[in-house]
């Protein structure tokens, strides 16, 4: 994605190449102004837009943002209702614009459940974007990292892999994003520390950040102080730096640049 040339960005070999972001605390946010949940989902569609160019002002390549898990039908009908309007709404309104922004649209999930009208939409936006180049934002929509395993797993039965060929790279390749590299840092907002189900395979190694900012009142400061964070870590994927003794591959290997796949 492009850079700005006046902003400081992190070093280049610093940056993640794909941030998870489990977008918590619309519920906390809307009821806190005495508002219904619904209200705080609409602020939180307005994070989306900021954070989005953030990651590009950034150089963060592809961003996967959970939307609504497989778990989330069990809220009440009415809030169903109207997250799945504002998603719907949402796609029309914004996807010239991304187009136009060079992003490609992934969505991620068990669509067969999702209405027709919602398939006919994200179908429209991941066919009209799907050479852009610019940058990926992956929407986690009816998505849960166990579906995700569990369809994986069919998919090799289907597929008639042999058993002594199943292994890592087989599921991986039948994830609903093959071709995304692992995510290298997911952040939860609103100060939960769990996944809930968020990219269990992909987020093997991911480095986790938890902050006490709610969705809605996230912003580029919030992500520049995310990625300063990340920047400093010593990602090891099960190794030892050569600080620490002999490591086989090599101490660069445990910098935050490398990636599990
Ligand atoms: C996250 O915000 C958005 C979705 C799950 C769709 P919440 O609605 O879970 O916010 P809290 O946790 O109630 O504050
Ligand atoms: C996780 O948030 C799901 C999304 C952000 C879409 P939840 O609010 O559903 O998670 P729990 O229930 O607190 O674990
Ligand atoms: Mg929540």
């Amino acid at each position: 994605m492009s850079r700005l040339g006046n902003l400081s960005s992190p070093l280049d070999s610093q940056v993640p190449r794909h941030i998870g972001i489990i977008m918590d605390g619309n519920g906390r946010w809307a009821r806190r102004r005495g508002h219904p949940a619904s209200f705080g989902h609409r602020a939180g569609v307005r994070a989306i837009k900021r954070v989005l160019q953030a990651c590009e002002d950034f150089g963060v390549h592809a961003l996967s943002i959970y939307a609504f898990s497989t778990e989330n039908w069990a809220r009440p009908r009415a809030e169903v209702r109207a997250l799945m309007r504002l998603f719907h709404e949402t796609m029309q309104r914004e996807i010239d614009e991304m187009h136009q922004r060079g992003v490609r649209i992934l969505v991620s999930g068990r669509r067969d459940e999702l209405s027709a009208r919602m398939r006919a939409r994200i179908d429209e936006a991941m066919a009209l974007t799907a050479n852009n180049k610019n940058g990926v934002l992956n929407v986690c929509l009816n998505y849960g990292g166990r579906a995700e395993i569990v369809d994986a797993v069919r998919k090799v039965i289907k597929d008639g892999v042999p058993e002594s060929d199943v292994d890592v790279a087989a599921i991986s390749a039948r994830m609903y994003q093959p071709d995304l590299p692992d995510p290298d840092l997911i952040i939860r907002t609103a100060g939960e520390h769990r996944v809930s189900n968020f990219l269990l395979w992909q987020g093997a190694y991911a480095e986790m950040l938890v902050t006490e900012t709610l969705w809605p009142d996230f912003g580029a400061d919030d992500l520049r102080a995310a990625l300063d964070d990340y920047a400093s870590r010593i990602r090891r994927f099960g190794a030892r730096p050569d600080s620490e003794g002999s490591s086989p591959l090599g101490g660069e290997v445990a910098r935050s640049a490398g990636g599990a796949r």
